[in-house]
């Protein structure tokens, strides 16, 4: 996002849906082992996911296809452009994997996805996401509160904030290769944003389990706020008694806050957030408070100058 470049999806940013779906019947053949063979992208996450059901909160507008959640992404740990994650991120291994609990609470911990999986019912949640550069999607996401994963480790009074991190690790993550950001990939929130209903943890999207560019095998969803707050592939969570800091705001503090909320009045340094590009149509449309979700969320804020707090 700090990098200047051009965000509009273009042939070259995609890869060919066709390829891509021989890829999955690769992958649903279970050809794990090819990946010694040379064929890193065939490997994903063996993980199955149980019921889902239909969770609240849902938008019903026009879901942005599967080809295009998936192959126009940032995850700056496979690449910079849109395109490379989707042909990158089969070095990624989501299965087996683990996630530490840790900080201010009085049962930390670690879980394996599979725990978290048996232990979650899963729904499913249709929300936008709005990127800071000014592209939007809709994703039926599958998840669960991030609330209930949190009172499993019982934070502590001294708990104000809590701290996500993602995998850090060359060999499956070669992006990392480049200090393009600081490694790991950083992100938190305050204590109430991240018990707040709408915010969940993600473990699938289009009801299967979470390709490897879309941030396996488990991420976090907060849909009032720009895309980058929704940390990808994470290992550790960390309840924190002062504010952490972003990746973002590490590299850029100017351009990118802690709160991050979709704020089509504050305008990025370098370019307008009023309007936004959804992704497949043509034209833009109106940036909305808090990226449609102002019923919700404007309590948490009220009293906060949000150009002040961006
Ligand atoms: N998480 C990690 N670890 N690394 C990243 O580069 N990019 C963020 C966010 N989470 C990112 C990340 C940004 S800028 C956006 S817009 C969303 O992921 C994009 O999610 P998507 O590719 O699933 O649409």
């Amino acid at each position: 996002m700090l990098i200047k470049r051009k965000t509009d999806l273009t042939e070259h940013d995609v890869t060919p849906f066709d390829l891509y779906k021989e890829r999955r019947r690769f992958i649903k053949a279970g050809v794990a082992a090819t990946a010694a063979l040379g064929f890193p992208w065939l490997v994903q996450a063996k993980l199955t996911l149980g019921k889902i059901t239909p969770g609240p909160f849902s938008t019903d507008e026009e879901k942005t296809p599967y080809k295009d959640v998936t192959t126009y992404n940032n995850f700056y740990e496979f690449g910079t452009s849109k395109a490379e994650p989707a042909i990158n991120a089969g070095s990624l291994v989501p299965d087996p994997w683990s996630v530490a609990v840790e900080g201010e609470c009085d049962k930390p911990g670690t879980v394996g996805i599979e725990d978290i999986l048996k232990n979650h019912a899963l729904e499913e949640r249709i929300y936008r996401l709005r990127c800071v550069e000014g592209w939007s999607m809709v994703i039926p996401w599958v998840g669960f509160p991030l609330t209930d994963f949190i009172k499993r480790f019982q934070p502590n009074s001294k708990a104000k904030f809590v701290e996500f991190e993602t995998l850090n690790d060359k060999k499956q993550m070669p992006g990392q290769r480049r200090r393009v950001l600081e490694w790991p990939y950083v992100e938190g929130l305050r204590m109430d944003e991240a018990m707040h209903p709408l915010t969940i943890l993600a473990v699938g999207l289009y009801g299967n389990v979470l390709p490897n560019q879309n941030g396996a095998p488990i991420r976090l969803v907060v849909p009032w706020k720009y895309g980058f707050k929704s940390i990808k592939s994470i290992v550790k969570v960390r309840f924190r008694e002062t504010q952490p800091l972003s990746s973002w705001e590490k590299a850029g503090p100017k351009e990118y806050g802690f709160y991050s909320n979709v704020n089509p009045n504050v305008d990025h340094p370098r370019w307008s957030q009023r309007r936004e590009r959804r992704i497949g149509e043509f034209g833009k449309r109106k940036t909305l408070m808090f990226n449609g979700y102002e019923d919700q969320v404007a309590s948490l804020y009220k009293g906060m100058d949000l150009k002040k707090y961006f």
